[in-house]
């Protein structure tokens, strides 16, 4: 290693450090979908305060998989049909959301879904 190493291992900290600033803010529609999904969906998907088994799938990065954790692509339209339909021990939430609130909703299953603060 040379002389300017140290400078370097420094700088990289530096950079890993800002590289865990949290995420950019939701946008308004997107933050529409975040107070839906803590409303309607956490309780299950992220805390399964029913004890269902298998537990509910965890519904984080479905964007980035493609794919929905029982199969099939995970586009807006797959979404928004297993909300409203349900599935299996899922309870189909037909007529409970307007089309601005499903629309944010799916928005925000598309961000890095940071939770509601309190
Ligand atoms: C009563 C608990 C419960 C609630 C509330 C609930 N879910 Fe689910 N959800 C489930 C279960 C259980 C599954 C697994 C269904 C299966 O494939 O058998 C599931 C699966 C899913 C899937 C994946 C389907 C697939 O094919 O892999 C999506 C997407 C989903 N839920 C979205 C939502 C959204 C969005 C909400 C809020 C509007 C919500 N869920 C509310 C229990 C719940």
């Amino acid at each position: 290693m040379g002389k300017g190493s140290a400078g370097l291992l420094a700088m990289g900290a530096v950079l890993m450090v800002a590289g865990c600033k949290s995420a950019p803010p939701l946008t308004p529609e997107e933050a529409v979908g975040q107070h839906m999904y803590a409303v309607r969906c956490a309780h299950c998907h992220e805390e399964n305060d029913l004890a269902l088994k298998p537990p509910p799938p965890s519904l984080h990065n479905i964007a980035e998989q493609k794919m929905l954790p029982n199969g099939g692509p995970a586009t807006d339209a797959a979404i928004a049909r297993v909300v409203v339909e349900g599935k299996n021990k899922m309870p189909s939430f037909a007529g409970r959301f307007t089309d601005a609130q499903m629309a944010g909703l799916i928005a925000y299953l598309r961000t890095s879904m940071p939770a509601e603060k309190k």
